[in-house]
């Protein structure tokens, strides 16, 4: 990966992956939703809904990276907002693919995000890339968007597929949502506690994305958590500890999450025990296998 255009550049994965990349070596530029102020790394525009896209990468980049997608957890999901959580990764996709498909381009290869929650929310089993797609509304998301995916394939581009679990990181997402009332003493697991959550740390999930950038021998799709997942309760305990703040609260009931977050606490109750087998025979050590080393390195 010399030349690296990430979408998504300016989320929490994107911004880490850029650092990690740029230590490496490769140059790194962004395409993005246009802004007041235009991040550094963010060369060029596009407007995913109107189709609009700035076409100065074509020619000078080998590998995407595709991060982009409205946060799943960052609105309630209303019927608008469910359209945008599926507009984003499925209509960028179509759009990264069709302005390639009609102009010169230099693209060798596809990184392409995508998450474990195709799924669906009841894993029990450790549950690998062979388990058929499930339909509730995440996994339909992923679904279809690793389908766009695929399709690169058909122009001669090696098309690679991460299946993200719970991103561990100092600068947002599961961590800091639930450090927040954590650290006032409100911490609280939730439902029964016992679903296992399949987590990643921000560092090891950069490390598979090079990875997948730089090994020809992977293609398709590869899940992206650490080998020992841990139960709901378990995470928050370690989260909890690392804070030294005791974890004293009853667990938030189910009923609560379903009312106060409607259809987005099935997310939050999903039970996925999710294999790394498959990335770890293709060659990728994980330096974070336990999740409290894991979460001490990220609160500290
Ligand atoms: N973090 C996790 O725990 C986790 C777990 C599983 C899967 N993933 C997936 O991995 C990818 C990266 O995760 P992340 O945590 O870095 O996400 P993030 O922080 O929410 O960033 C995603 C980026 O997507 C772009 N974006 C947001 N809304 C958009 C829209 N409506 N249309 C087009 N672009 C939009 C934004 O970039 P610009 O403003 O620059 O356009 C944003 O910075 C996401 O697709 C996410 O679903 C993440």
């Amino acid at each position: 990966m010399k030349n690296v255009l990430i979408t998504g550049g300016s989320g929490l994965v994107g911004k880490h992956l850029t650092q990690i990349l740029e230590e490496n070596k490769s140059e790194v530029s962004w395409i993005g939703r246009p802004k007041k102020e235009r991040p550094y790394h963010q060369k060029y525009n596009w407007n995913v809904e109107n189709g609009s896209i700035d076409k100065g990468w074509l020619q000078c980049t080998d590998t995407i990276i595709h991060l982009a997608g409205a946060g799943v957890a960052d609105h309630n999901w209303t019927d608008s907002y469910k359209k945008e959580i599926y507009e984003s990764r499925i209509k960028s996709t179509k759009l990264l693919h069709d302005t390639l498909a009609n102009n010169e381009h230099s693209v060798k290869t596809l990184v392409c995000a995508s998450a474990i929650g195709i799924y669906g929310n009841n894993c029990v089993e450790s549950t690998d890339e062979t388990f058929p797609a499930q339909t509730n509304f995440l996994a339909k998301v992923c679904d279809d968007w690793e389908k766009e995916a695929y399709k690169f394939e058909l122009l001669g581009i090696r098309a690679v597929i991460i299946r993200v679990g719970i991103v561990l990181a100092k600068e947002g997402g599961f961590v800091k949502a639930v450090a927040a009332p954590a650290k006032w003493g409100l911490g609280a697991a939730f439902g029964n506690g016992k679903m296992m959550t399949s987590w990643i740390h921000i560092n090891d999930l950069c490390g598979i994305f090079m990875k997948a950038g730089n090994d020809i021998n992977m293609k398709g799709a590869f899940n992206a958590v650490a080998p020992n997942p841990v139960s709901n309760k378990a995470i928050t305990k370690a989260i909890c500890k690392a804070l030294h703040r005791p974890l004293i609260l009853p667990n938030v009931p189910s009923l609560m999450l379903k009312l106060g977050l409607g259809e987005m606490a099935s997310m939050i109750l999903a039970n996925q025990n999710i294999s790394s087998k498959k990335i770890e025979k293709a060659g990728f050590v994980f330096r974070f296998n336990q999740v409290e080393e894991a979460i001490n390195d990220v609160i500290k």
